[in-house]
């Protein structure tokens, strides 16, 4: 299948609430409003084929030296393709570029993100800030993610 890695533009938005809500519906990862895709639109890469989405991931900025790697999928009957990790290392590869020393992610899928160099880290080590979305999670406050870093 022809695949291809670009940045996210507003007509994808649509297949990518789809994607990443489809996952939210099974508690998978957190949702996504139509609102906060447009907001954060320039945080995607995403892969496709032709105009048919394959999977997305955004790369936030938080703060002087930190990125989440968040909203990360792949349409199910295409894993283990090497679709996720392209668009990792295309995320990734875009917070370097921005001078960004660390990315992290929180995740319940720790042994995929230890391939790429995350560790785990104590989710009090992580700014404040990063915990605004926390409220909007249906598992608010039991979260049951980890947190991970690599280091640039
Ligand atoms: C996580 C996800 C994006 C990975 O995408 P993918 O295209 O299947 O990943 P890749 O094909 O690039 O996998 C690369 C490697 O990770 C391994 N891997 C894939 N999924 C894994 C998982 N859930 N746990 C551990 N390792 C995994 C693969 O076996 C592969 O290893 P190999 O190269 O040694 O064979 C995809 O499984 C997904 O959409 N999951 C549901 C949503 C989700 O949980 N997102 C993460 C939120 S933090």
């Amino acid at each position: 299948m022809e695949r291809m890695i670009r940045k996210a533009v507003v007509q994808d938005v649509s297949q990518m609430q789809e994607l990443i809500n489809g996952y939210a519906d099974s508690g998978m990862m957190l949702p996504r409003s139509l609102g906060e895709l447009y907001d954060n639109i320039r945080d995607f890469t995403i892969c496709v084929n032709r105009d048919q989405l394959l999977g997305c991931c955004a790369l936030h900025v938080c703060w002087t030296d930190l990125a989440e790697i968040a909203s990360f999928a792949v349409r199910q009957d295409l894993h283990r393709q090497g679709i996720g990790s392209q668009l990792l290392n295309a995320s990734v590869g875009g917070a370097q570029e921005l001078g960004i020393t660390t990315v992290f992610t929180l995740t319940r899928i720790p042994d995929y993100f230890r391939k790429y160099g995350f560790f785990e880290v104590d989710k009090s080590t992580l700014p404040q800030k990063v915990w605004s979305g926390c409220i909007k999670c249906p598992k608010f406050p039991d979260c049951d993610e980890i947190a991970m870093v690599k280091r640039l």
